[in-house]
């Protein structure tokens, strides 16, 4: 049976009862993805002739915007069928790579934050807000997002560290400089659109700084003028790490509004205190003609979102990196 990908002509052949995703993956379309398990939206495609099966309930919970109507990753080839995806002409294929990465630093800036830097035996070349999944720790991996630019002599991760969490307790707790780790990727969709050239919106909640800050460095250092707004919302003060590297940034580059926005109790330093929403909703009128980067935990991704949306934001302009956390399986071998 075959497949037709579109715009780009394409067909493949599969299987009945071949995955979309697995199918698009194996024939080297260059498709974004990034939970595989129907959270993030990120797979979305559109069939434009014959149907393909839904192959999860988690699919229904989440509701396609017009003209876009499947996951790929919960679904099921059954019959001759044509998709489209999206913005084939800014998809960036990277080649995907295994490195080791040997860990030069970690720094704590904050209690439950910790960045991570590591030289790698050889390049890895990603999209500046890209992500790869990083094995610290025998047997399991986690995905953690780029904060720099591939041409940083270090790769820097900033990993928050949650309670009981394994892997970043890890990183807490038992690493230390000299350990290796094994770093795959890059992988993730909410990458600089290069082809754009108006007016960007960063929204990073916490550690979503650091695709945030691998996006606006990576135009700032690029020698772009165009006016660039991040949102740094955080919960407290307590929270609040980066400021030298973002205050540097703003100083350097007066293309770049910073707004650090604490959600709950005093705001110091020129901060501004309440929600990132809230703030997004006073300072903006029609965002139209805009793009979005916002990355950071699930509910804060999606009430950013809908907010932005509400603004005239083309649902397909924002481009997003909920950090889910990952389903239990069995541990990787070590
Ligand atoms: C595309 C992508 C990019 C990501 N990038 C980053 C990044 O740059 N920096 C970063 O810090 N994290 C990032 N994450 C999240 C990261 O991959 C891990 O999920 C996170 O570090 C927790 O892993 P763990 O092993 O410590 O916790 P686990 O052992 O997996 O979980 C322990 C418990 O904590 C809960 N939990 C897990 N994560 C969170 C959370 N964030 N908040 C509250 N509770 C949680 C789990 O539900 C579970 O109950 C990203 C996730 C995705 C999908
Ligand atoms: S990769 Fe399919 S929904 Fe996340």
């Amino acid at each position: 049976m075959q497949l037709l990908v579109q715009p780009l002509g394409k067909t493949i052949e599969f299987q009945p009862g071949a995955n979309l995703l697995e199918t698009l993956r194996q024939a080297e379309v260059p498709v974004s993805y990034s939970c595989m398990a129907g959270r993030c939206g990120t797979c979305r495609c559109k069939v434009i002739e014959g149907s393909v099966e839904a192959t999860s309930a988690v699919t229904q919970e989440n509701p396609h915007p017009a003209g876009m109507s499947v996951l790929a990753c919960q679904a099921t080839l059954t019959a001759d069928c044509a998709i489209e995806i999206p913005e084939p002409d800014e998809v960036v294929v990277h080649p995907a790579r295994i490195v080791k990465g040997t860990v030069v630093s970690i720094d704590a800036p904050v209690s439950d934050v910790r960045i991570v830097r590591m030289s790698l035996n050889r390049p890895l070349s990603f999209s500046p807000g890209q992500y790869a999944n990083v094995q610290f720790m025998p047997g399991r991996e986690r995905p953690y997002s780029m904060a720099g630019v591939d041409t940083d002599a270090l790769i820097e991760f900033h990993i928050r560290v949650v309670p009981g969490g394994a892997v970043s307790g890890h990183v807490a707790t038992q690493l230390k400089c000299g350990d290796t780790a094994r770093i795959s990727g890059p992988l993730g969709t909410s990458y600089l659109r290069r082809q754009h050239d108006g007016p960007v919106i960063c929204v990073a909640g916490g550690t979503g700084l650091a695709p945030v800050l691998s996006i606006v460095r990576a135009l700032l250092e690029g020698g772009d003028r165009r006016a660039i707004h991040l949102y740094f919302g955080v919960r407290s003060e307590a929270d609040v790490y980066g400021a030298g590297t973002l205050s540097e940034l703003a100083e350097r580059f007066p293309n770049l509004a910073v707004h650090t926005v604490i959600a709950t109790g005093p705001a110091r330093d020129r901060h501004r205190a309440g929600l990132v929403t809230d703030a997004l909703d006073s300072d903006w009128g029609t965002l139209d003609g805009f793009r979005a980067y916002v990355c950071g935990s699930p509910p804060m991704v999606d009430a950013v979102r809908q907010t932005l949306i509400a603004k005239g934001l083309g649902y397909e302009h924002v481009y997003a990196d909920a950090f889910f956390s990952q389903p239990e399986t069995a541990p990787l071998p070590a």
